[in-house]
């Protein structure tokens, strides 16, 4: 039986191979003093009959994860999410979205529908799910094809199933438990910060204060090459109390908007 502190530091590794630029953000805060602990991890998937945010939650539910009761709907990208509180507060929620298949594009939907059909069960029913990785072919015509429509259907397509950011409790900091002074800090040691809709999302007024790095290109191999494209992102947040004195653990749908963006090819 897996234990769920191995799986989150198997995920963790699995992030940071692919995604170098996490392992330096993550090395430049712990060399300030910093001990790090994660808000949350977001994973990404399909809204088909197979797979869907229940394909990834069961095995996080079997782990003592709890579903909460807040929706996340992203009407222009078609993506529906869900958030799962952890079974105790030091470790990180996960939040999980989909892309509606049924309100893409007939040539996204029967590609993404043949990249499926290559997937086996036993993959799917694996308590390491979440960190499989891509297990179809795929070539970069068809990523450029997807990435056209959607962005989010091509990252999903081209890295399969594993994290597609982990997440910085700002809370948890000492000397950078502002996000304004941690982004500064950042980007003078060279980050670049996703600045889509500007570079704080989120008020202390909506409990919740996020950021992100964009997400820099890695070399992913194709059927038809190597080519570099968007990896993975690193997320901040800060989290602010409600009227009843409890920290805010929800997530803000327009913030969540424009962080997905992270991931965007830089024109
Ligand atoms: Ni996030």
């Amino acid at each position: 039986m897996i234990q769920l502190e191995n799986l989150l530091v198997q995920m963790w590794a699995d992030y940071c191979k692919i995604n170098p630029e996490a392992k330096r953000v993550f090395d430049v805060l712990t060399a300030e003093g910093e001990q790090i602990l994660n808000d949350h991890i977001a994973l990404r998937t399909f809204n088909h009959p197979r797979l869907g945010i229940s394909s990834l939650s069961k095995h996080f539910m079997d782990l003592g994860y709890e579903i909460a009761d807040q929706e996340y709907v992203f009407t222009e990208k078609k993506l529906f999410a869900k958030h799962f509180m952890p079974p105790n507060e030091s470790l990180p929620k996960i939040f999980i979205s989909e892309l509606e298949l049924e309100k893409v594009s007939p040539f996204v939907r029967e590609s993404v529908n043949k990249l499926i059909d290559q997937l086996d069960s036993s993959v799917i029913e694996s308590a390491s799910f979440a960190m499989s990785g891509r297990p179809w072919d795929l070539s970069y015509e068809l990523y450029s094809q997807l990435a056209k429509e959607s962005e989010y259907a091509s990252w999903v397509a081209a890295f399969g199933f594993r994290p597609n950011h982990f997440t910085v409790s700002i809370n948890n900091l000492k000397k950078y438990s502002d996000i304004k002074t941690l982004n500064s800090f950042l980007k003078s040691k060279g980050f670049i910060l996703n600045s889509f809709g500007g570079e704080i999302k989120g008020t202390p007024e909506e409990h919740l204060e996020q950021s992100s790095t964009m997400a820099s290109e890695i070399a992913v191999s194709f059927s038809d090459g190597t080519h570099k494209i968007p990896g993975c992102y690193y997320e901040f947040a800060k989290r602010y109390p409600q009227a009843d004195g409890k920290l805010y653990q929800g997530f803000i749908a327009k913030s969540a908007d424009k962080i997905f963006e992270s991931t965007n090819q830089l024109k």
